[in-house]
């Protein structure tokens, strides 16, 4: 027998503002919390926001949920909140989060962490001015091929790196009869349209492997410009679909291409994360595609790739057996696991979620790119 998850007797009491996609995926996580073996933390979700009041009826299941607040005003002002996760469309980021710093609260933000680069800094500058403990959600990362790619590339062992492939791919917007939401307009997505949405997933490894671009050659493309609006019109559909940026990252003086991929419209794939990179030495390519296998390169008296199939092999133990296959909800609690031991100060040498000074590096990526695309040229970052 296993021994019980030695969590914290008192748990972090976590609110959601947000009541979408990804604040349902929250609760689901915290719900099978003893899954995890070692997480030194526990949390319980207490509260959810949500100006859409129908939103909130499916947590009425949630037998820890105690409030369901349709104003955010009146679930900041309860004391019995510790930390918030926010996960609303991207227009709001800044608003909702400064709120959240204001009211006391920690905070855990959806990516892209504010609208544009400007928005993006201002919350980061209140978080450290007032002393909360900020993180921005990216779960790939947590996912054990990435996490292999990740310990290879940051070994030293891949020799003078050669070149970066890092990349996020989406299909269903090959559908054009697919109706418009809030992530495909500039208005509440950001003028950075697809790398708002897609682009942290993407830039998350290569900043925290230290590799962030010095330059940035952007090709954007809007593919379908209009998209029914659920009512029987259409309506714009004016955000950029699929971005392909070709970057530069000076390693040691010498200048190493990495191209990073964000698209909507990538025939057939669904969610796909890929990471590669290349050295003289050795290399590793990791692709949710073919979710088991890790590919690693070695440069021997022979050269060969090899392929190896990866199993439950998390940063936080869990009950499930070591050779069965992790998915989308164990990578986000994993990532929650992360969150909650950093701000407890018991992360120990785990991999830590996105910060804020990523989340505003990532900007400034986005920001260059569009001003490569305006000028059709090469832009600093
Ligand atoms: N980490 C990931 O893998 C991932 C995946 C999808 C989305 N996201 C991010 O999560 C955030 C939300 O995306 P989503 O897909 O869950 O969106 P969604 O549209 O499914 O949900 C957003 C929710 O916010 C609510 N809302 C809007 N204004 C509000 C306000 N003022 N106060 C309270 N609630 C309000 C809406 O009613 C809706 O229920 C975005 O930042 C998005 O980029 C992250």
């Amino acid at each position: 027998m296993s021994a019980p998850n030695p969590t914290s007797p008192a748990p972090v009491r976590v609110a959601v503002i947000g009541a979408g996609l990804m604040g349902r995926e929250v609760a689901s996580a915290f719900g099978r919390w003893f899954a995890l073996l070692d997480c030194p933390v526990r949390p319980e979700l207490v509260a959810v926001c949500d100006v859409n009041a129908p939103a909130l009826d499916w947590f009425r299941q949630v037998p820890t949920v105690r409030h369901l607040d349709p104003d955010r005003r009146a679930l900041l002002a309860r004391a019995d909140v510790d930390v918030v996760y926010v996960a609303v469309p991207h227009h709001l980021h800044e608003e909702i989060y400064t709120d959240v710093l204001r009211a006391g609260k920690d905070l855990f933000a959806e990516k892209p962490f504010g609208i544009d680069l400007a928005a993006a800094r201002r919350v980061r500058d209140l978080a450290a001015r007032l002393g909360r403990f900020v993180r921005v959600s990216s779960e790939f990362p947590f996912l054990p091929g990435a996490q292999r790619a990740f310990r290879l590339a940051s070994s030293g062992e891949l020799g003078r790196l050669i070149e970066v492939r890092s990349g996020l791919l989406h299909s269903s917007d090959l559908d054009p009869a697919k109706p418009i939401n809030w992530k495909r307009q500039n208005r509440t997505c950001g003028e950075a349209g697809v790398m708002n949405d897609l682009g942290l997933h993407v830039a998350h490894l290569p900043l925290r492997l230290g590799w962030k671009p010095a330059r940035v050659h952007a090709h954007l493309q809007k593919i379908y410009r209009e998209r029914p609006d659920g009512h029987g019109g259409s309506a714009p559909c004016d955000t950029w679909d699929n971005a392909v940026l070709h970057t530069t990252v000076e390693l040691g003086g010498e200048p190493v291409p990495m191209t990073l991929e964000m698209k909507r419209m990538a025939p057939t794939e669904t969610n796909t994360w890929l990471f590669e990179a290349i050295g003289t030495d050795r290399g590793v390519r990791y692709s949710t595609k073919e979710p088991k296998t890790l590919w690693t390169y070695r440069r021997d008296r022979e050269q060969s790739w090899e392929r190896t199939d990866l199993g439950f092999e998390m940063a936080f133990r869990s009950i499930t057996g070591a050779i069965f296959e992790p998915g989308f909800p164990d990578i986000l609690m994993q990532m929650w696991a992360a969150f909650l031991s950093e701000r407890a100060g018991l992360l120990g040498g785990r991999f830590g979620c996105a910060t804020p000074d990523e989340a505003v590096a990532q900007h400034e990526i986005w920001a260059a790119a569009l001003a490569s695309q305006r000028g059709q040229s090469v832009a600093p970052v």
